[in-house]
């Protein structure tokens, strides 16, 4: 059967996406290639969020195109996601060898269109259309971590499009508009995935708190994403809950007070704020003040004081003037996020900010970029620096991504922490003692360690569904 490589560039939903793909063509009889070099097909799952994001991926392409062809190899080359949504069938007339564009609702239909490519049926395959309940297709999972083993966390596609228009984003294009998934079809997933060893589920979307706003109407005051995390929470061996990406204004009394009554939804927030002068925050429709996201900072931190919260900023938005950049700056000296990523203003296609008036020059986005990234990388290091001493609780993941000698695991609010353990601690919750830190890492003492009993442990049992492991 032939083999398969898929790059993934981007955000988690395109990570999930792709290994829902792998998983789908895993289950088909496909294998998955070790290395792009000797896969009969290779897809890129891509990101349009920025441009250069866009041009890795088409660079990428080239490149793969060339040496397939310098070695004579008939190999089936494809993008998926968000830019073969945009761009469609423009991607295969810039790149011949482009065999398949396949479009951020048609995923599970990569199998099919394979088999109809690499059996020469057909030619070439663009699909980008909508497709009503598509939703509800991405569902299969590899589950196969690091080492061939089996994963701890998994991540759980809810939601997919976003309504909400930020005028800088490419997003309500490539996905589309809102649509959701049932509480019943995701709480099954993840039930099956707690079943085969999960212990911790990141609900998943482009706006996870819009997330069922049309289906299920408030109950108890509780939207229908409370409700959700609610139906989750009641999973039997289900440990930890996290979700990606919320709306600060999507974050209302019942959500925040849900951090401070459901247990397993851990203390971490990602709050995008990408910017702290209301003045651009209205340039770019995000629906709520500076005064407003600080206020909702303070309330998490109420309700759980170690609430790790991270965020996303943009700077150089049309307009931005030094006294707004400056807003933006004196909000994370207020706030003092544990992590924010920062990015470079970039033009996207179609949206409304890309012919605003004021573009600033490349040379004012990169010294403001460095400027901001000074600072919340010191005051990021600043609160990694307070938990030195404090005892942390971590579910163990596996060998450490940096070290593969050492194993880690992410505390409740979200931190890495590296300490020397082994194959038995994974799928653990155990209770470090934090010694030191590096740059966004936390270092644990073996020493003074605490692991819960072994009855509580989970089980691997091997499931019927359970595939090879995936190719990294
Ligand atoms: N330019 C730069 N950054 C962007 N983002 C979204 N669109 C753009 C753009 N046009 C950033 C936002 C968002 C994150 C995922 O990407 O900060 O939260």
């Amino acid at each position: 059967m032939p083999s398969v490589f898929i790059k993934t560039y981007g955000c988690q939903m395109n990570e999930r996406d792709s290994e829902a793909v792998a998983a789908q063509l895993v289950a088909k009889g496909y294998s998955l290639a070790p290395d792009e070099r000797v896969a009969d097909v290779v897809l890129l799952n891509t990101c349009s969020v920025r441009d250069l994001a866009e041009q890795k991926a088409i660079w990428k392409m080239g490149n793969l195109a060339g040496t397939a062809r310098k070695q004579g190899r008939d190999q089936v080359l494809g993008f998926m996601g968000c830019m073969a949504q945009s761009r469609g069938k423009q991607l295969i007339e810039s790149l011949p060898d482009v065999d398949l564009v396949l479009g951020t609702q048609k995923f599970h239909r990569a199998a099919e269109y394979l088999d109809a490519l690499l059996s020469g049926q057909r030619e070439k395959i663009v699909d980008t259309a909508e497709e009503a309940g598509s939703q509800a297709a991405i569902r299969e999972h590899l589950l196969t971590g690091a080492a061939d083993k089996k994963s701890v966390t998994a991540f759980v596609s809810i939601m997919q499009g976003c309504n909400q228009h930020c005028t800088f984003c490419i997003v309500p294009f490539t996905r589309g508009e809102e649509r959701s998934r049932t509480i019943p079809d995701v709480v099954a997933e993840c039930r099956e995935l707690v079943a085969r060893g999960v212990r911790e589920i990141t609900l998943l979307g482009q706006i996870v708190t819009s997330y069922g706003k049309r289906d299920y109407p408030a109950k108890d005051g509780k939207s229908a994403f409370v409700q959700l995390l609610e139906a989750v929470h009641e999973i039997e061996g289900l440990d930890r809950i996290r979700f990606t990406s919320p709306h600060p204004k999507g974050y209302g009394d019942d959500l925040v007070e849900a951090y401070g009554r459901l247990p397993k939804l851990v203390e971490s927030a990602h709050l995008p704020l990408q910017s702290g002068s209301d003045r651009l925050l209205k340039l770019m429709h995000r629906g709520y003040t500076r005064e407003r996201f600080v206020g909702l900072v303070e309330k998490l931190r109420h309700v759980q004081s170690g609430m790790g919260i991270s965020t996303d900023i943009i700077v150089g938005f049309p307009g931005e003037t030094e006294a707004d950049f400056e807003d933006t700056l004196s909000l994370c000296r207020q706030v003092e996020f544990d992590l924010a990523y920062v990015f470079k203003y970039s033009p996207r296609k179609d949206t409304p900010a890309a012919t605003m008036p004021d573009q600033l020059s490349e040379e004012v986005i990169e010294e403001r970029h460095q400027r901001l990234l000074n600072l919340t990388n010191e005051l990021a290091a600043k609160k990694y620096e307070a938990l030195i001493g404090s005892t942390q609780q971590i579910l163990v993941e596996g060998p450490s991504r940096r070290n593969p000698a050492r194993y880690e695991g992410r505390t409740r609010s979200n931190k890495i922490v590296v300490f020397p353990g082994s194959e038995r601690h994974r799928g653990h919750l155990m209770n470090l003692r934090i010694e030191r830190t590096g740059s966004f890492t936390l270092y644990g003492d073996p020493a003074v360690v605490g692991m819960e009993s072994e009855e509580n442990a989970p089980s691997f049992t091997p499931h019927p569904n359970d595939s090879p492991a995936p190719a990294s």
